[in-house]
């Protein structure tokens, strides 16, 4: 893999998209102007209105969206098609319910290269590797259930695994435990902080919880909608490995009521704040 001279993970060369000519030709764009740079192993959050581009973003940092303007770099390679490198889960977990847990977890290595021509002969192997990763997230003794005999957050546990399954070097998580309750919440992000401390991959967090966001992330990017634009990025400067506790201090608390009034005030004006 190439990389080690890139100096950014993900690089956004003032990106701009548009879903469609019609709407190109309107110069109405989804995401606007977007320039942005992560470092490898950095985890950032992206907050900001519903409709305001987050997954647009995602689908631009994937590869599955190509810009209709500008440059994007991931791992010093310009992209072209759907990456391999990045696994990705969503707010609803997604699991096929005649498929028990660890099959579940092993879908990507049958449909992503190299693994998908190595799947039948690797079989025992790749089984393993799932096993201890659904163990390692806490679902030992899950593993050969059906996902309907899983509670949601077990569920959205065992989604972030099959995101992981295949070492992608970048994990895209749009609103993972939204619909989940505070505590399973909270069990899930120290979850994420401990495979981050671990294997050091890059996450792009989309998330409507300023909590979530500042108690996990490096960077938090509040987003503006009308136009999508990154309007603020603000450095979460705690020590790691953080604990929980932490999100019951005042400085904790200061940095999220900050983003909270980022939002607010674009949200009563709707405009653009400057950086
Ligand atoms: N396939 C599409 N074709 C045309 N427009 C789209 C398409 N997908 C999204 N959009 C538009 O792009 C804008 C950004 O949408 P996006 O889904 O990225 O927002 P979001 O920030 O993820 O919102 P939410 O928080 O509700 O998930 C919206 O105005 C949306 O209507
Ligand atoms: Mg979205």
């Amino acid at each position: 893999m190439q990389s080690v001279a890139a100096p950014y993970f993900v690089d956004f060369r003032d990106v701009w998209l548009a879903y469609n000519d019609e709407l190109l030709a309107q110069n109405h764009f989804a995401v606007e102007a977007i320039d942005l740079q992560v470092k490898t192993g950095e985890f950032i959050a992206i907050v900001g209105p519903s409709g305001c581009g987050k997954s647009t973003f995602m689908k631009l940092a994937t590869g599955l969206r190509m810009p209709s303007m500008g440059k994007i770099l991931i791992d010093g390679q310009p992209v072209t098609g759907p990456l391999k490198i990045s696994g990705m889960a969503f707010q609803s977990p997604s699991l096929l319910p005649w498929r028990t847990t660890v099959d579940n977890v092993l879908l990507p290595l049958e449909i992503v290269e190299p693994h998908r021509s190595q799947f039948k002969t690797k079989r025992k192997e790749y089984e393993a590797r799932a096993r201890h990763l659904l163990q390692k997230v806490g679902l030992g003794g899950y593993e050969d259930k059906f996902p309907w005999q899983l509670s949601g957050g077990m569920q959205q546990r065992a989604s972030i695994c099959r995101a992981l399954i295949h070492e992608p070097q970048m994990l895209l998580l749009d609103e993972p435990f939204g619909a989940l309750d505070a505590f399973t919440r909270e069990e899930l992000w120290c979850i994420l902080r401990d495979l981050h401390a671990e294997q050091q991959f890059n996450v792009i967090l989309v998330t409507h919880d300023l909590r979530e966001s500042v108690f996990l992330a490096d960077t938090v990017y509040v987003m503006s909608k009308s136009p999508g634009r990154f309007v603020v990025r603000r450095d979460i400067a705690f020590p790691r490995p953080r604990d929980l506790e932490l999100t019951y201090t005042k400085a904790f608390t200061d940095i999220v009521h900050e983003l909270r009034g980022h939002i607010g005030a674009m949200r009563q004006t709707g405009a653009v704040i400057n950086q």
